[in-house]
């Protein structure tokens, strides 16, 4: 790094030189200079993308690929096994699952941090041993519970091992982004022990940056960048965050920086393969932006039948769902 400055450095200041002359302020020759070495930077870090045709197997482009949400949290227990059995039924092409960590470290598969909502425990799963986890009931709060009845919360490795079994594709959700080196080294066991994972997997994130550490890790693996617009500042249905005042008034200027760095460059600068679009803003041309630039598009949640009618036939795109059998009004057939 240290030879590589001294050896750039000198030709860094002749070119400021040089531009401040022709530019006639040194200001803005060192302006033009930054510009320049910041473009040469994000060219050079750049992370390389999945070589093979990974991606083409896993969302082929001539098939609207569905993808069950959580394993379709409305028609059975979220993020079991369970659910993943009944969305292969039920005719999913893919499951996506989230993943979160035990206190002994092992990868499980929830959707919140905590085991309140699905299960009939309470408290943190990051203060709870794998022994512990696996004592809940993981279809204790759901609908079709009396259909379920003996659900457990799955490890990260038991899904991978049934999707690979089941042939549904996964869509590996890396919630949080404080654990990335964990998040790392389970990949490499996983990917190591299952290498059809290749074809068969993409790991997906909020976090530019757990892309970017995914890639850099191994580019071969297929990852997916999910994108919301006011991700930070405000919830899924809109309303605010709570927060503090300080808080309240940065995170919407984050949000905007945010919202341009998605099309603007991460994309690029992760060297992300498939985008994950906020269903609220799925078009023709915003589907358009990424597909142009070689990114496959997923949308997600659509849970209406109107709206997968339209996300299928309108916009020809691939979606989630948190239901195979989506109610809405169906076309009068006479
Ligand atoms: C949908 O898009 C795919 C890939 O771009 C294309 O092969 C297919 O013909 C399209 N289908 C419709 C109905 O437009
Ligand atoms: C949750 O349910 C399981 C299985 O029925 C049971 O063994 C366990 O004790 C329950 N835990 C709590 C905290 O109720
Ligand atoms: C979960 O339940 C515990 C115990 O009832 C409670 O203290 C905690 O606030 C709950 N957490 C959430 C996020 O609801
Ligand atoms: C899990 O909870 C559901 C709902 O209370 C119950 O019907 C089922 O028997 C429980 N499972 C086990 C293994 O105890």
């Amino acid at each position: 790094m240290i030879n590589m400055v001294t050896k750039v450095l000198p030709h860094t200041i002749y070119v400021c030189l040089l531009l401040s002359a022709v530019l006639q302020s040194l200001t803005y020759g060192f302006i033009a200079t930054a510009t320049l070495v910041a473009v040469l930077l994000l060219v050079k870090v750049r992370q390389p993308e999945s070589t093979s045709n990974a991606v083409e197997e896993i969302l082929p482009t001539n098939k609207i690929t569905v993808i069950a949400h959580r394993g379709c949290g409305h028609d059975a227990p979220e993020n079991t096994l369970a659910a993943f059995r009944e969305a292969k039924n039920n005719g999913a092409d893919g499951v996506e699952f989230d993943v979160d960590f035990t206190r002994d470290g092992i990868a499980i598969v929830i959707h919140d941090h905590t085991a309140n909502r699905t299960t009939n425990g309470s408290g943190k799963i990051s203060r709870m041993t794998l022994a512990e986890v696996r004592k809940l009931n993981a279809s204790a709060k759901h609908v079709h519970k009396d259909q379920f009845p003996n659900e457990k919360i799955p490890t990260l490795e038991e899904a991978v091992v049934l999707c690979l079994e089941l042939q549904l594709k996964m869509f590996i959700d890396i919630k949080d982004s404080s654990n990335i080196q964990k998040t790392i080294e389970i990949l490499r066991f996983l990917f190591a022990s299952h290498p059809q994972m290749y074809t068969n997997a993409v790991v997906c994130s909020f976090h530019p940056q757990v892309i970017y550490a995914v890639k850099q890790f191994n580019p071969k693996i297929v990852t997916g960048l999910t994108h919301r617009p006011w991700v930070l500042s405000r919830k899924v249905d809109g309303t605010e965050f709570e927060g503090p005042w300080h808080k309240r008034l940065l995170y919407p200027i984050l949000d905007v920086l945010l919202e341009w760095s998605h099309t603007a460059w991460l994309w690029y600068f992760c060297g992300n393969n498939v985008h994950l679009m906020f269903h609220g803003i799925a078009s023709s041309r915003n589907i358009a932006f990424y597909r142009d630039r070689g990114i496959a598009v997923i949308v997600w949640t659509a849970n209406d039948a109107h709206q997968q009618e339209y996300l299928r036939h309108t916009l020809n795109v691939s979606y989630m769902t948190d239901t195979m059998h989506p109610a809405g009004c169906r076309p009068q057939t006479n």
